[in-house]
């Protein structure tokens, strides 16, 4: 049995907070809480010297493998060009499909390795990571497989892996629309094969539109997948309707909904997953407050991508939710990774309880208020199942 010892303040979603105690981990799992001092002694222990420990933190929207950010684009919507604009100028996810298309696999394989060891050092423990920069057959099978294979690493975070070959109808389908729908339908069953749990598509403005996205879902859901979707974020066109209709397990962006859509998803049992960095960076905040007020569950996701989100850090997501969006700091905490495993039906993580997998983050804090202090808060160790996989003690 290990022990991490001195744990000043445990947060757990759904608790009261317990001051001064101790978390015994058995193999993979906890096995307990106790207070500090009482467990069984053992010589592989941590000692936390009063600091606060939280369940590792989950993001449950990233775009994680391409080639480069789109930087000069970003510099030209900060001086007013709009998503859309640029994107039908042969911008946006079409430029970054271009370019990864044209980079080796190996190249980009090392690239988003990188990038999921900077997640970790962060504090994130689970990532939900999406293909969609391809948008071929093969490409997005490849992307999947890749990202399947680095989940296996005990030295990353672990990764719930989404099919995203609706992403953005590739220049090739331009005009034939039709046929690319039919073809992302037929290769879910295989990117469930390679190891996707979830199928997404981004239903709006300028993307799909509902009965394309519902097409394509419904296709996922036959091949087995769980279903999210990028809904309302550009325009509302729909998309919190359809995930509501199909109960999907995650509605994601919502920047433009309003009281019909947050009754549609509460009533389907839908998570929220909010994403504050994009929303900023679009210029446009969803209704975090009512969608709590009505109970809609909230996750909450760097949402990662090449084109307006380059952060890898969950604890600058909580800041901005609680510092933007008003959520509460118990709220944030809770929907950084509570809500994240409920956004992605993982019953094993996100709380600290006994039997849950041992994914627990340090921070350099004694108070979890700290979360709303410092922007990017910092990990001082993390477990990934019950194993110090950053810092010592
Ligand atoms: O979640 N909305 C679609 N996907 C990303 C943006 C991807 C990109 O611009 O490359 C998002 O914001
Ligand atoms: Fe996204």
């Amino acid at each position: 049995m290990k022990a991490i010892r001195n744990v000043g303040r445990l947060f757990t979603p759904g608790h009261e907070v317990r001051r001064d105690v101790d978390v015994l981990i058995d193999g993979e799992r906890i096995a307990a809480v106790v207070p500090a001092g009482t467990g069984r002694g053992d010589d592989d222990s941590f000692d936390c010297r009063g600091a606060l420990v939280t369940p590792g933190l989950i993001d449950a929207h990233t775009h994680p493998v391409y080639a480069a950010p789109r930087l000069e684009e970003v510099a030209r919507r900060a001086a007013g060009a709009s998503y859309s604009e640029i994107a039908s100028l042969g911008g946006g996810i079409n430029a970054t499909v271009a370019s990864t298309r044209d980079t080796p696999i190996e190249v980009l394989q090392e690239g988003a390795r990188s990038r999921f060891s900077r997640w970790l050092e962060q504090g994130t423990t689970t990532l939900e990571a999406k293909s969609g920069y391809w948008l071929n057959h093969t490409g997005e099978i490849e992307a999947v497989r890749l990202m399947a294979a680095l989940s296996a690493d005990p030295s990353l975070p672990r990764l719930c892996v989404t099919f995203l070959g609706a992403h953005e109808l590739p220049a090739e389908f331009r005009d034939d629309r039709d046929s690319f729908v039919r073809e992302v339908e037929s290769w879910s069953e295989e990117a469930a094969g390679a190891g996707a749990q979830f199928c997404d598509v981004f239903c709006d403005q300028g993307a799909f539109s509902v009965d394309e996205a519902r097409a394509i879902l419904l296709a996922g859901r036959r091949a087995g997948l769980g279903l999210r979707i990028h809904a309302d974020e550009i325009a509302l066109t729909g998309g919190s309707h359809l995930a509501a209709e199909l109960g999907v397990a995650s509605a994601d962006h919502l920047l433009r909904i309003g009281d019909a859509e947050i009754t549609a998803l509460k009533r389907a049992g839908c998570t929220a997953t909010l994403c504050p960095v994009t929303a900023l960076n679009m210029g446009q905040l969803p209704p975090a407050r009512s969608l709590i007020e009505r109970g809609v569950p909230i996750a909450l996701g760097t949402d990662h991508n090449p084109g307006t989100s380059g952060t890898t850090s969950m604890s600058l997501v909580v800041y901005l939710a609680v510092c933007e969006f008003k959520m509460t700091v118990d709220e944030a905490v809770t929907a950084a990774t509570w809500g994240g495993a409920r956004s992605l039906q993982l019953h094993d993580r996100g709380l600290i309880e006994d039997g849950m997998l041992a994914d627990l983050t340090m921070w350099d804090a004694d108070h979890e208020g700290a979360f709303a202090w410092e922007p990017g808060l910092r990990a001082m160790a993390v477990w990934r199942g019950g194993q110090l996989v950053k810092g010592s003690s």
